[in-house]
This record gives structure tokens, sequence and C-alpha cells, in this order.
């Protein structure tokens, strides 16, 4: 049985600074730079009961198969900016910054990874010509490794996600420059350059939509998939801040057995989930919550839900149906919206107001990471 839990430390009145631009421009300048789809989903939106589904897909940004090089890309880029002591004006570029880096400097990247973030760190200390170290958790499929090692990254296996994040900061302790996407006591710039990085795809929801419908247009709700919390956090910060009158009602979806936000929060403080996660959600799979996005969470996140596998199947399933292909980390946001709109929920739909009118924004945060397990979903197989 999902667990759902309302947030009473989130209040209307909880608004934050607007996020910059700035990492949209960046974002634009990089090679390869194309706005992701925004679809919508009249047949979802039927089957749910809501009047639109709106979906950001994020399955071929950069030409990877989910959004993590947003801030990825962004941390590195402020990493470098700040250790080389280089003025934004030397940094057209992320190959002009590495040709910098190359003659003058021996650097090394690290980071730890259950797939995306480490493909997308990889990616990005390709394009900079700096060597990687890539820090995965044992039962990491083969197919998420090549893949990652095709980036050029040394890919190290073992232990659960949170001792990978040891093993790669041992790397940073030792001079590599760390790049990981969860924050923790005296580790922040890091996490909050990278929650920063994704504000590029809210900008762009917002920015599409205005120019769809000729006037600001903000969805009623978001459902938003929660590992860490990062992608959540940039959610919050787009959607609470100051200027916007009204804000959607914020819904995190985590997996059943990794819900460390929805226990956090819960608790009024960070905990840590005992042993390794085991869901299909793998972008998912985290026992602890980053501490820089955490606080953010508590005060801005209105509703937890923690979903089962069942439900990611089914909403990649449902996904197949209308021809968008997502996988099960990617469809957990509308594997949320499905648990909420099914029989058993109908007291909490009317708490959060989720109704025949409802505008819903979801965001398949990754396409198919691993075709065989995707197959078998669909009924490929
Ligand atoms: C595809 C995908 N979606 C969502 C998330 C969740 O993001 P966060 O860890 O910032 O909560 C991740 C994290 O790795 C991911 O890989």
């Amino acid at each position: 049985m999902a667990k759902i839990f309302f947030n009473a430390q989130c209040s209307k009145e909880f608004k934050m600074e607007s996020p910059s631009r700035f990492p949209l421009d960046f974002h634009r300048r990089l090679p390869g730079y194309q706005p992701t789809p925004l679809l919508s989903l009249p047949q979802v939106a039927k089957q749910v009961g809501v009047d639109q589904v709106l979906l950001k897909n994020e399955a071929g940004r950069f030409g990877l198969p989910a959004f993590k090089i947003l801030g990825a890309s962004w941390a590195v880029f402020q990493a470098l900016r700040e250790r080389l002591e280089l003025a934004v004006q030397d940094l057209v570029s992320l190959e002009d910054i590495g040709r910098f880096v190359g003659a003058k400097h021996s650097l090394r990247i690290s980071c730890a990874t259950d797939g995306n973030h480490g493909r997308a760190v990889a990616r990005v200390a390709r394009i900079l010509g700096i060597p990687a170290r890539v820090h995965v958790p044992a039962g990491t499929t083969e197919q998420r490794m090549e893949a990652i090692e095709l980036e050029r990254a040394v890919v190290v296996m073992g232990g659960t996600y949170d001792e990978s994040l040891k093993r790669a900061a041992n790397d940073g302790a030792s001079g590599a420059l760390l790049i990981q996407d969860t924050g923790w006591d005296g580790y922040e710039k890091i996490p909050k350059w990278t929650v920063e990085g994704y504000s590029t795809m809210f900008w762009e929801v917002e920015d599409e939509l205005e120019r769809r419908v000729g006037v600001k247009h903000i969805p009623t709700h978001v459902f938003v998939q929660i590992g860490v919390g990062s992608l959540a956090a940039a959610s919050v910060r787009h959607f609470r801040r100051k200027e916007l009158f009204e804000h959607p009602v914020l819904i995190g979806v985590e997996p059943e057995g990794s819900d460390c936000v929805l226990e956090s929060v819960k608790a009024g403080r960070i905990v840590q989930l005992p042993g390794a996660q085991h869901s299909i959600m793998a972008g998912l799979n985290c026992g602890t919550p980053s501490s820089v996005s955490f606080p953010e969470l508590q005060k801005g996140i209105d509703c937890f839900l923690a979903v089962d596998d069942e439900r990611a199947k089914e909403a990649v399933r449902l996904l197949a149906e209308v021809n968008v292909v997502s996988g099960e980390t990617g469809a957990a946001g509308l594997a949320g919206l499905i648990e909420l709109c099914s029989q058993a929920h109908i007291d909490s739909r009317e708490a959060l107001d989720l109704d025949r009118d409802s505008r819903v924004l979801l965001i398949s945060t990754e396409g198919i990471t691993d075709q065989e397990v995707y197959d078998e979903i669909i009924g490929k197989k």
C-alpha cells in the first residue's frame, strides 16, 4: 500500500527568490542544445480524471537519456571557474575551458551515481578532456556501466549507493574535483549549483507554455520524482518564487523503501534509511536526502507519496501506449499521479484540490536506460 504524507511544515506563505536564467543561457551555448519537448497527453488526462497532463520529456537532453547533464554541466562550469579563478568572459564554451585546463592544470573529476548523474558527469569531463572516475553501487546493470565507460570514464563498482558516495568523496579528499548531486555538511556548493542547473527545465516549460497560451500559464499540480531531492528543490525554487501569486501544489514521489525524504520530513530532520534500496526506479534508490535541498523540500513540498514498483511499471506502460518512451524512474511522477487518482485516495485528492479542472505537470526524467528491463515491462518479450 502506497504511503502518503501531507507536509504540515509547508505553508502557502513560503516563497523563494527567483532562480536566475544564467544556467539556461549557459546551456543554450552548449553544443547540441535544444529545449526538450513539452507534450500534452489528453488520453492520460482522461484516464486519471484531470483536465490536462503536460509532460516534459527529458529522454534526449543533449543526446543523453536523462536530464542530469543540466546540473552536472553547470556545477562543473561553476566549480572550474572558482578553482581556476577564471573570469566569466574567458569561458565561451566547455571546450574552451577544457583547452585552458589541459594546458595548465592536471585535473581529475570524480563522482558517485546509480547511472544518469555519472554518465552526465563523464560526458562533461569528456568534452573538457579531463579524466573521470565514476563510482557505482553493486547491482548496477551492465548496460548502465557500459554507457558511462563509452564516455571514457573509469567505472568502479561496489557496495550501496551511499558507500559509492564515500569512495567518490575520498577521491575528492585526494585532489579530484568531486561533482556530486547531493550535499552533506561541508559539501554544499556543487549540489547547490546542480540544483541551479536543473532550473533550465522549468524555465523552458514556462516559456513554452507562455508561447502557446499567450499569457503566463502555471500548472495547478506538479508531480516530481525524488532521489536525494535536488530536482525537487529546483521545482520548489521555481514554483514558489516570489513573483508568482499562486504556486502549484507540489507533490514529491519516491519509491517505497527508498522514501528517505518523506521519512526525513516526517521526522523533522535528515534520517538515513538502513541498508540498500532495491526499487526498479533505480535513479531514486537513495538512502539519505541532500542536506542542501532538504530545508527547501521541508518548507516547499506540499505532499509526499511513496509508490511501489508495480505503479511505476503501470506508468511506463501507460506512457508507452501514448508513444512516450519513459524508463521506470522517468515515469515515477506519473506513477504518483495514478496512485493518487486511484480509489483509495479520494479524501487525499480532495485535500490537494486534484480534480477534473487540474492541469498537471510531469517530468519524464529519463528514457530507456536498460532496453531489456523496458521490454519486459511493456510486455515486448
Ligand atoms: C532519471 C532520474 N530522475 C530523477 C532523479 C531524482 O533526482 P534527485 O536525486 O535530484 O532527487 C534521478 C536521480 O539520479 C534520476 O536519475
